[in-house]
């Protein structure tokens, strides 16, 4: 019975009706949703600027992010919502290196962007290494799903 209707040209007619309906909603939906922003565009410009700065000061030739990168120094990934360290603790460190860290000679704007870069990683999850796990594959994952 519901076979027959559905091969008749008016049922053919009223599903491609209800797919069309279906459409339009759907498309009235999608573009009229917000999208939750995070970050406000200056700062995530900032942030761009900051990455840059990364790159072209080799950052990563002795930090890691998420693990990737050299080993002299500590994987900067989550210094920012580190216990014990954070904002100040980072811009003190740029500003005048330490004993086993260059003086970089950053200016107070470079050394803003580099802490938006670092608070924007922060943002993109957690690094710890106890939360991944390699395959005999060499291939990483991460365990804690529930981290973001
Ligand atoms: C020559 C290697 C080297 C380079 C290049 C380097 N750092 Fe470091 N950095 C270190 C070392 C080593 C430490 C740890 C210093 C200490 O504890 O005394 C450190 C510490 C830090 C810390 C604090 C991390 C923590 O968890 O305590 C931050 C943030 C940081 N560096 C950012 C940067 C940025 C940004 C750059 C690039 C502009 C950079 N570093 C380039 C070696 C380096």
């Amino acid at each position: 019975m519901l076979k027959r209707a559905f091969g008749t040209a008016t049922g053919i007619k009223l599903i491609f009706g209800c797919l069309f309906i279906s459409f339009l909603f759907f498309t009235a939906f999608v573009y009229t949703s917000e999208v939750p922003e995070t970050v406000s565009p200056a700062e995530q410009e900032l942030a761009l600027k900051g990455k840059h700065l990364w790159q072209q000061n080799n950052c990563s030739a002795c930090h890691q992010l998420y693990g990737l990168g050299g080993y002299l120094g500590p994987d900067v990934t989550n210094v920012m919502s580190a216990k014990g360290k954070g904002e100040l603790y980072v811009r003190a460190i740029l500003q005048h290196g330490t004993a086993t860290m260059p003086d970089f000679k950053l200016k107070p704007d470079e050394i803003q962007a580099l802490v938006v870069f670092l608070k924007d990683a922060d943002k993109s999850g957690k690094a710890d290494r106890s939360h991944f796990r390699t395959d005999p594959y060499g291939q990483i994952h991460q365990t804690n799903t529930s981290q973001p």
